[in-house]
């Protein structure tokens, strides 16, 4: 006898064990079905199921039954009176005969005595319920002796733990998912407050109305035909969102000069970068080097830009995007003084200065998603609804775009600076 018993909760340590590995819900369910199986093969009991206990609905849900019949109710409620008085029993089974005295054995009474369930065994985890075992009786006919009840308890303990385990998982899921969801919003939040930003600031301009919005979209579709990550893609968009933003604290007539403007007033204009740096530099921003995006989006790969007059591989690769986003912007519309180029001259142009000014391989993958796009290999209409569908059908645009992508390929290294 006492041999059988240590067989027996051998085996169901080993289902312990398993159940600590439990992830998967189909093997879950599997494991439970299995340890049913073994409970009443290994006693000969007749019927009987394992019900998951839910404390925020109050109620046991049926995992797994076995000679129960369609008729046995799947969801059963506990009162708090039941559960008090389950925790105070702990794991022992409880007579269903004895226990009338509880409401919960006067609300299934019926289902119970159709089924002729002898025991319902509490699955009290670390004074937690967290189920209940329901058998029926035994084959032979005798009531369960205290050797059974001894089993019984040892299988139980067992099983609950698996369900314990279950249910944290469940729980942790949970909350990974509400994590989840809430670092969504908060990104959307930041999304939408760089995009009242940009708006802002471009508001102060009326001659470049919309620069920063077309920037930051600009930026994102070089972004996208490089391959970056969606969070890199992201980080990009943002930089060109804001890269103008130290324009806030130029004087107004500068920006909205309806003339080019003297040497002075250029001075004061150029100090925008810097300014724009400065207050992007104390914002926590989800994306590294958005403030290095600003300061830097008038330098020039020939070092002839500004503010710092960097070279190439000294430029970080953020703004190297932003800078061509900014100049196709201000090619493709009407200043005060000067009316938009025509697509063919601004390709062109983008092929002249590839190298000089802007960093080839960006000017090849802003190039390939224009084309993408005028050949129709590609649904998007990024570039049309940015710049109007008769632009974009400029006539022999195809062919200088493939000129421009035959023409550079893209040897010049560029210097990489994460994002994350
Ligand atoms: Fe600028
Ligand atoms: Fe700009």
């Amino acid at each position: 006898m006492a041999e059988n018993q240590q067989k027996l909760i051998h085996t169901f340590g080993a289902l312990a064990e398993l159940g600590s590995e439990v992830a998967h819900k189909q093997n879950f369910q599997e494991m439970m079905r299995t340890s049913l199986h073994l409970l009443l093969g290994s006693l000969a009991i007749m019927r009987g199921g394992i019900a998951r206990y839910s404390r925020f609905e109050h109620e046991l849900n049926m995992l797994v039954v076995r000679g129960l019949g369609d008729d046995f109710p799947l969801g059963l409620s506990l009162c708090y009176e039941d559960e008090r008085q389950f925790l105070a029993n702990g794991l022992f089974p409880i007579e269903v005969a004895q226990a009338r005295v509880l409401p919960f054995f006067q609300i299934y009474d019926q289902s119970f005595e159709k089924k002729r369930i002898e025991l319902a065994v509490p699955l009290v985890i670390r004074d937690e319920i967290v189920g209940v075992i329901f058998l029926g009786e035994k084959a032979n006919g005798e009531s369960y002796s205290s050797y059974d009840k001894e089993i019984i308890c040892a299988m139980a303990r067992h099983i609950g733990v698996a369900v314990a385990q279950r249910n944290l998982l469940a729980e942790l899921e949970r909350r990974a998912d509400e994590n989840r969801k809430l670092y969504d919003d908060l990104r959307m939040t930041y999304k939408d407050t760089v995009k009242a930003f940009a708006a802002a600031i471009d508001y102060k301009d009326k001659y470049t109305e919309g620069h920063s919005v077309r920037v930051g979209k600009y930026s994102e579709i070089i972004a996208q035909e490089l391959g970056l990550e969606e969070s890199e893609i992201e980080g990009v968009a943002v930089a060109g969102y804001l890269h103008d933003v130290g324009k806030l604290t130029v004087e107004r007539n500068i920006i909205n000069a309806p003339y080019r403007i003297n040497a002075k007033e250029s001075a004061e204009l150029n100090k925008h970068p810097a300014i724009g740096y400065e207050i992007l530099l104390p914002i926590h921003h989800p994306y590294t080097d958005v403030p290095l995006a600003a300061k830097y989006h008038h330098e020039r790969l020939d070092g002839r830009g500004y503010p710092d007059g960097l070279y190439d591989r000294e430029i970080p690769y953020i703004a190297k995007i932003v800078t061509l986003a900014d100049s196709f912007d201000a090619m493709t519309t009407d200043r005060p003084y000067k009316r938009r180029r025509p697509a063919n001259e601004v390709v062109e142009d983008l092929q002249r200065n590839a190298g000089k000014q802007f960093a080839p391989e960006l000017v090849t993958a802003f190039c390939r998603g224009m084309l993408k796009e005028v050949t129709g290999e590609t649904k998007d209409k990024r570039f049309r609804r940015l710049l109007g569908h008769e632009y974009m059908e400029a006539e022999g645009i195809v062919p200088l775009l493939q000129n421009a992508l035959n023409g550079m390929n893209g040897t010049s290294s560029l210097t990489l600076v994460s994002l994350d």
